[in-house]
């Protein structure tokens, strides 16, 4: 039996993953911050599916908690076979209007969390010869869009980044990229949504089934679905400025100014 190790397990679309996950036979170590959340979702999914499922509370943000699913991913004894880096956020508001701490906060979570577990994870990886990761993104990497979306784009050339470097390895690097998900992230982040149009708006466990079957298939990068594949075609070849003025209302709400 494998193992995949999800960060933002508890809600959204990493609650998502650990649903298939479950449901295809994988033992999970579940990681977010709240501890009572991770311990109803792991005993619910053992008694569901029969599979193990550890809790291991850890805020990304922090050193410590980077420290501590780092440590998980080195244990040998245990070794994790998937990696889901998909814990993240969003802060509402234009740039300078985001205090400097949250921006560093989200840097932390988006970009070091993710560069240090996908080294301790792979690292393992590479000596069994085998292995997944998968970066969760956003549409955001490729459109103006503020901090968030810089924080993406990393992400996408990071993770395209390493997996050309570990092309043969065995072990696959994938970066996930959705677009509008019913989840708690607009919520949490105190963001409107009432100007994204419905049909924008995916749904995070048809997301993942379609986010694996594309690790499945070896895809370094996964947009799921048919209207995002349309979209990002689109702005590929569209005008920077004016994707900025497009891209930049849609789904955030501004405070004065
Ligand atoms: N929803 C969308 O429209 C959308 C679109 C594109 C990309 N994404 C990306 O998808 C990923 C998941 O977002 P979501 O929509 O599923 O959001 P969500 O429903 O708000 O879930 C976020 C998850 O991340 C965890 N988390 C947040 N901060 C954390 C921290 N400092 N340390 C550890 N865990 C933390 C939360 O759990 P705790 O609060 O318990 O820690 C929760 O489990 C994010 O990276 C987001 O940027 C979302």
């Amino acid at each position: 039996m494998t193992t995949a190790l999800i960060t933002g397990a508890t809600a959204g679309i990493g609650a998502a993953f650990a649903r298939r996950l479950a449901a295809q036979g994988h033992n999970l170590v579940l990681v977010a911050r709240d501890t009572a959340r991770l311990r109803e979702q792991a005993t619910e999914l053992h008694d569901r599916h029969g599979i193990e499922a550890e809790v291991l509370s850890a805020d990304l943000s922090t050193d410590g908690g980077i420290e501590a699913v780092e440590k998980r991913l080195t244990d040998a004894r245990h070794p994790v076979d998937l990696l889901v880096n998909n814990a993240g956020f969003g802060n509402k508001g234009r740039f300078l209007e985001v205090s400097m701490a949250d921006e560093l906060t989200m840097l932390k979570v988006h970009c070091e969390a993710v560069l240090r577990l996908t080294s301790a994870a792979v690292t393992g990886m590479e000596e069994r010869g085998r292995g997944g990761v998968v970066n969760v993104a956003s549409v955001a990497a490729f459109v103006p869009r503020g901090t968030y979306g810089a924080s993406k784009s990393w992400v996408v050339q990071f993770t395209q980044g390493a997996a050309r470097d570990l092309a043969g390895s065995g072990v696959r690097l994938m970066v996930l990229c959705p677009g509008f998900v019913r989840t708690e992230f607009h919520e949490r982040a105190g963001m409107g949504t009432d100007n994204i149009p419905g049909w924008m708006w995916l749904d995070a466990d048809k997301l993942v089934a379609s986010a694996l079957a594309d690790l499945a298939r070896g895809k370094t990068v996964s947009i799921p679905d048919p209207r995002y594949k349309a979209l990002m075609g689109l702005v590929k070849v569209a005008p920077r400025g004016l994707l900025g003025g497009v891209t930049s209302r849609t789904g955030r709400k501004y405070g004065p100014r």
